[in-house]
């Protein structure tokens, strides 16, 4: 094991001091009060996080669900970062190019699905998802259609800047910013819980379809440039596609000439247990949007994956895609995900994923025994376990009873003091904890999660049934 670099601090809590003072941590209650110490994390290790305590933690949700190969492979990553470094630390992808963005974009061709061959790259999802909206838009107008709407799904988080932001189907996290980018409709996701008991897979495939086709026709097909939608929905808790509705998207879209994109951000890249979900489902996007998996987040990159069809007017002479930035396909970002992918491949991690899911799934499905737990579900390593936020008798919680059972001081910090960590959702409608490991989770880091869960959820359902 390698020492862990010296802090320019002299302790813990100098380093919690300056943080306080100095760091602006994202999406963070900076004035929180009543909440641990703030950790800081010093070390990984396969999928453990370690902490300047000495305290370690099985990372159930790889991070930000990206670090797709846990904390592991340290020194090939480190060789591959100090190779380039010799070579060129710096070539941007515009009027020239260099080795590591064409071997980079050419490996990504061959594992994404058949005709998806034209790569982008990004400096992150946000911006993959910027960069596929102003690519949709563009393709029309040089097609000589002027299309500039999307169609994303109620409850979707799509990253934050300007543009993804509108797209986001959360309303709390638009509000702050609005007017956002115009003209964004928002039609139904995938969430199946809650659903009529007797409704059947096709009634609830043909209702999602039609309501895509309402909004479609009510937003003036000739308008819209593109659908965009994750192959499983992360925010609302991994909702997965039922039987029949990527094709039938697929329909909709080819019938209205608008581009699908798929936003791949974090489905891509193993964590449903293939290169890429769509692939697994069916979906047959014009577009894919990626980042966190591509490197396993161990480097700043995302991509956007083209068809032939959306590159074919950007073929011509006298036209180019009016995009771009700074640090798209950096040589040393290229590197390292070039090293991850290869990692990836010897480490037969997607195959891995396959084999292991079912016995994921069916570890977390005991948790249905615990009565505040509501539904579990997910693909892959991506499984979200639903809580009831109401009583037996219906009633709901109040805001403040929502916030004392499944706020942050009830639940995740309940979890890490028991070293599991884990993301609980409480903006939907009902919360959501999220199971997404790193993708060489195996067993061992399987029983964890489902013991530290349990036990956690066990006191949270007594604390519940006692309001
Ligand atoms: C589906 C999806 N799209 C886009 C993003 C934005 O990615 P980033 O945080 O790299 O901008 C995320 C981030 O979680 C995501 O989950």
């Amino acid at each position: 094991m390698t020492a862990v670099q010296p802090s320019t601090h002299a302790s813990t809590d100098a380093m919690r001091a300056s943080a306080g003072k100095h760091l602006w941590r994202h999406f963070a209650e900076m004035g929180e009060v009543g909440r641990p110490a703030l950790p800081i994390m010093v070390r990984g290790e396969g999928c453990y996080l370690i902490d300047s305590e000495g305290n370690r933690y099985l990372d159930g949700i790889s991070n930000l669900f990206c670090v797709n190969l846990g904390y592991g492979f340290g020194s090939e990553f480190a060789a591959a970062a100090a190779a380039q470094y010799e070579e060129l630390g710096y070539h941007s992808s515009w009027g020239s190019t260099h080795p590591r963005a064409i071997e980079l974009a050419e490996k990504v061709a061959s594992l994404a699905p058949e005709g998806m061959e034209r790569v982008f790259f990004t400096p992150s999802g946000g911006e993959s998802v910027e960069a596929a909206w102003k690519l949709a838009r563009q393709y029309h107008l040089a097609r000589g259609e002027h299309r500039w709407k999307a169609i994303g799904r109620y409850n979707a988080y799509h990253g934050t800047t300007l543009g993804a932001l509108s797209i986001n189907g959360l309303p709390e996290l638009r509000r702050p910013f609005e007017p956002l980018v115009p003209q964004v409709a928002h039609v139904r996701n995938t969430a199946r819980f809650g659903r009529p008991a007797d409704e059947t897979d096709e009634q609830f495939t043909a209702g999602l379809l039609a309501n895509l086709e309402e909004a479609i026709i009510a937003e003036d097909p000739t308008t819209i440039a593109m659908v965009i939608m994750e192959p499983v929905q992360n925010h609302g808790g991994c909702l997965t596609p039922p039987p029949g509705y990527p094709e039938g998207v697929r329909a909709l879209c080819d019938k209205y000439g608008i581009l699908l994109v798929a936003d791949e951000v974090i489905c891509a890249f193993g964590r449903i247990g293939a290169w890429f979900a769509s692939e697994r489902y069916d979906m047959r996007p014009d577009i894919i949007t990626t980042a966190k998996g591509l490197s396993s987040s161990h480097a700043v990159i995302g991509a956007v994956i083209a068809s032939e069809k959306v590159y074919e007017p950007f073929s011509k002479p006298g036209i180019h895609f009016t995009h771009g930035n700074t640090f798209g396909g950096h040589p040393i970002q290229a590197a390292i995900a070039l090293k991850n992918l290869e990692i990836m491949e010897r480490e037969g991690i997607p195959q891995h994923v396959r084999a292991k899911e079912g016995e994921l799934g069916d570890r977390l499905r005991t948790l249905l025994d615990l009565p505040i737990v509501g539904d579990v579900r997910g693909a892959g390593y991506f499984f979200g376990i639903e809580l009831s936020a109401s009583r037996p008798d219906g009633t709901p919680f109040t805001p403040e009873e929502r916030m004392q059972l499944f706020g942050p001081a009830s639940l995740a910090d309940r979890l890490a003091e028991r070293g599991l960590l884990s993301r609980i959702s409480i903006d939907g409608d009902d919360p959501v904890m999220f199971a997404a490991p790193p993708l060489v989770a195996d067993t061992d880091e399987f029983t964890t999660i489902v013991d530290v869960m349990t036990e956690v959820l066990g006191l949270v359902g007594d604390e519940a049934a006692a309001l």
